[in-house]
Parts: C-alpha cells; sequence; structure tokens
C-alpha cells in the first residue's frame, strides 16, 4: 500500500494548503526552569496526517499541550484557523481541536462506553436522538460498534484508546492530537491503529498529528514528519528526506527504520549497488528485485 498512498497524499496535499494550526515558539519553560521546546516552527494544513518523531523527553507532549492551548505561557505564537490561540477561549479550541492523552485511563472516567462517548455531544447540548446517531457513527469509525453497553474497565488497552478517539469524533473534532496513540500496543494493534487513523484522515478528512517514537511505522502511514530532540525541530519534511544516515538518527537517540538500516549497511559497507536506502519492505523488496532478479 505505502507508495501508492503516499504519493496520492502527496498531491492531496499540495492541492489544497490550508492552514489550520501554525506553531513558532522561541522559548518554553517549565514553572520549574526545565527548557522544553525552543526554536520550533511547525504548519499543520487542512487533511494533514503528521508525526512529531522523537525520543522521550525531546518535547512531544509540550508541543501537543501547546497545539491545544493547555500551555500558554511560551514566547512565541500559535494560531488555529489564523486567530492567535491565545485570544481564544478553552471552548473555541475544543470546538475544533481535541488532545488524546497517552495513557486511555487518564480520558476515560464514564461508567459505560456509551456515556464516555456521550459526555461531549450531552455536554454540547444536543438532542437525545443526536447524541445516540453521533456516538454511534463514532463507535463505527474507530471499529467499535457493539461496544456501546461495555464496562470500560474491562475493555483492552487498545480498545480504551479507540474509545478516547470515539469521544472526540462525536463532538465533531477537524483536528485530531493523538499523544503515542500507538504506545502499549501489541504489533498487531500498532497496525490495526495506524490503519485506522488513515481511514479517519482520508475518509472523513480529520487532520491528525501525532506524536510517536515508532521509526518502523512513521514511513508507512505518514506524510510528512518533523523529528525533534531536546526541544527542538531537528529536520522535518516527507520520510524519505528526514530518515537519512543511521549515525545522524543515533545521535537524537533514534535509529532509521529495520529494513533501511540493513539496506544501508549492505550499501556502505558490503558495497552493494543499492542507488536509494529504502523506507519500506515493499521498496526494498523491490530494489531488490530491480537489482538481482
Ligand atoms: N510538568 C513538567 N515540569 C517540568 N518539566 C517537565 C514537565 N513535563 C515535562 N517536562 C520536561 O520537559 C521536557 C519535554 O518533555 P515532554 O514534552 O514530556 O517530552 P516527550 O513527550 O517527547 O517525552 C523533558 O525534559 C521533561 O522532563
Ligand atoms: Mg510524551
Amino acid at each position: 500500500m505505502d507508495d501508492i498512498k503516499r504519493i496520492q497524499n502527496t498531491e492531496h496535499r499540495t492541492q489544497k494548503k490550508d492552514i489550520r494550526i501554525s506553531v513558532e515558539i522561541n522559548s518554553f519553560k517549565y514553572p520549574d526552569g526545565t527548557q522544553a521546546v525552543s526554536g520550533i516552527n511547525i504548519e499543520v494544513n487542512r487533511g494533514d496526517f503528521i508525526g512529531l518523531l522523537g525520543s522521550n523527553g525531546s518535547g512531544k507532549t509540550t508541543l501537543l499541550k501547546i497545539m491545544d492551548g493547555l500551555i500558554k505561557d511560551y514566547e512565541g505564537s500559535v494560531c488555529l484557523d489564523g486567530v492567535d490561540i491565545k485570544k481564544l477561549t478553552p471552548k473555541d479550541i475544543y470546538r475544533k481541536v481535541g488532545l488524546i492523552f497517552q495513557n486511555p485511563d487518564d480520558q476515560l472516567f464514564a461508567p459505560t462506553v456509551f456515556e464516555d462517548v456521550a459526555f461531549g455531544p450531552t455536554n454540547m447540548g444536543f438532542s437525545e436522538k443526536e447524541i445516540k446517531s453521533r456516538v454511534a457513527d463514532a463507535l463505527r469509525n474507530v471499529e467499535m460498534d457493539g461496544y456501546a453497553k461495555k464496562t470500560i474497565h474491562n475493555l483492552s488497552f487498545g480498545q480504551k484508546k479507540r474509545v478516547c478517539i470515539a469521544g472526540l469524533l462525536a463532538m465533531g473534532h477537524e483536528i485530531l492530537l493523538l499523544d503515542e496513540p500507538t504506545a502499549g500496543l501489541d504489533p498487531m494493534g500498532e497496525y490495526k491503529m495506524m490503519n485506522l487513523l488513515t481511514k479517519l484522515n482520508k475518509e472523513t478528512s480529520v487532520t491528525i498529528v501525532m506524536a510517536t517514537h515508532s521509526v518502523d511505522l512513521v514511513p508507512l502511514f505518514l506524510d510528512r514528519l518533523y523529528i525533534l530532540s531536546k526541544g527542538h525541530i531537528v529536520r522535518g519534511g516527507a520520510p524519505e528526506e528526514v530518515f537519512t544516515a543511521p549515525d545522524e538518527m543515533a545521535n537524537i537517540k533514534l535509529r532509521l527504520p529495520q529494513i533501511a538500516e540493513l539496506i544501508y549497511k549492505l550499501k556502505h559497507e558490503d558495497n552493494l549497488p543499492f542507488k536509494k536506502i529504502p523506507l519500506t519492505i515493499g521498496e526494498a523488496r523491490r530494489e531488490m528485485v530491480r537489482l538481482y532478479a
């Protein structure tokens, strides 16, 4: 799926550039003096599916909180649809942007799936009929239909994460900020979550910014990413532009996708004539067939 989807994504992006969130942060320090982010310049366009990639402590969660208006005492400016976020009320922001915490247990609080997903639309004053239909649509979108009556407590970690997403979708959020949506999931769960997010992004035009440290998943799914290290953006662009040499990645406590690492070594240490460094198994396979079949 990888290549074709990525080409389509790129076209989709270049066709209509409509900036939803722009972030320019000179500096942000936590009250204890920790310099968490500095020199940040990020643009989130309508329909984007972008990643903030970085090791632990690189500033991903802080940046998501800044984009959601939860942290405001920074030097710099963040605009949502062209308006300075500091001038917006939490309600203004909340109508458009939703943040999902890394741990679903920090987000879910109602006893059942239905009650949790219905909480937002109920507070927004919708009729009972509208609430039911929003909850049903949201649960269907996260492939959790049939779970409305389930007790939250009995769900798996991955199901809880999906219920969190449904809660925001039911309120009609157009922009989702997701903090490590695949952390804590098993390998199949990671793929399912990324497929689900891709589907939401492509089919229901939800704009997604996700924080992650999962280098192997990124090139398969994301259009664009920003690499964060010690609170700075060290690189940004399409996965093939930002994943370069293994030692550069090691400097920022990340690595290349495993398949890229292998081909890089074959090319540079064993002198095999690879033209480019593939980031996915599909690309690597095609390159090998081209060379050796
Ligand atoms: N509430 C806080 N008070 C002080 N320092 C914090 C707080 N939250 C995070 N930090 C620090 O800010 C830096 C960035 O953290 P964070 O944004 O959580 O990174 P990431 O999400 O990439 O792991 C780290 O050095 C972290 O220790
Ligand atoms: Mg974090």
